[in-house]
C-alpha cells in the first residue's frame, strides 16, 4: 500500500477549510491503494517521512515565510531524512491575509534542498476560501495521491 503524508499547520477555520478539500481529494473513491497519513507539524516525525511516498505540506504565511510549525518540522527531518527522500513528490498549499509568495519562497527552497521533486505548482489562498480554492485544493490532495502511488511503484 502506497502511503501519502499530509504535513500541516492549521490554525483557523479558513485554513481547515483547505486542509479538510485536501483530504477529501485525497480520499477519494476513485483511488484505490494509497493509505493516507495526517499529522500536524509539531507532531509529525522522521519515521512519518520516510515512510511515504509523496508529501502535501500546508502552512499559512507568517510575516513572509512558512509558519514556525513547518519550519520545526523541517529543522526535525532535514538531516536525518534528507539522503532517504531524494526525488519525493511533493505538493504544497498555503493561506494567507494578502501575501503568500515568501512562503512559498520558504517551502520550495526547504524542499529543493531535500531534493524533494515539486509535483504541482502550489495552491495559494488569500482570505476566505471560496469554491475555487477548495476544489484546488482537492485536485491537489487527489494528485498528490496519484503521486503516492507511482512513486510506490517505481520503488518497488
Ligand atoms: C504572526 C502572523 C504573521 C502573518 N504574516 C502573514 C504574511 O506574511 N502574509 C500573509 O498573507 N498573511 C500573514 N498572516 C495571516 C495568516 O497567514 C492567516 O491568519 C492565516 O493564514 C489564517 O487565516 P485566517 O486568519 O484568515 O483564518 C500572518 C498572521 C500572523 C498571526
Amino acid at each position: 500500500m502506497a502511503r501519502l503524508l499530509i504535513v500541516h499547520h492549521t490554525v483557523s477555520p479558513a485554513t481547515r477549510e483547505l486542509l479538510d478539500g485536501v483530504l477529501d481529494g485525497a480520499r477519494t473513491d476513485d483511488i484505490e491503494g494509497v493509505r493516507v497519513q495526517v499529522k500536524a507539524a509539531l507532531a509529525a516525525t522522521v519515521t512519518d517521512l520516510l515512510e511515504a511516498d509523496a508529501v502535501v505540506l500546508g502552512t499559512p504565511a507568517n510575516i513572509g515565510y512558512m509558519s514556525g510549525a513547518l519550519k520545526h518540522f523541517f529543522d526535525t527531518v532535514y538531516y536525518q531524512a534528507q539522503a532517504d527522500t531524494l526525488g519525493l513528490p511533493y505538493t504544497l498549499y498555503v493561506h494567507g491575509d494578502n501575501d503568500t509568495s515568501g512562503a512559498v519562497r520558504s517551502v520550495e527552497s526547504v524542499a529543493k534542498g531535500m531534493g524533494w521533486s515539486r509535483h504541482r505548482p502550489p495552491v495559494t489562498v488569500t482570505g476566505r476560501p471560496d469554491a475555487a480554492a477548495r476544489e484546488s485544493c482537492w485536485e491537489l490532495g487527489a494528485v498528490t495521491a496519484l503521486a503516492a502511488l507511482e512513486h510506490a511503484e517505481a520503488r518497488a
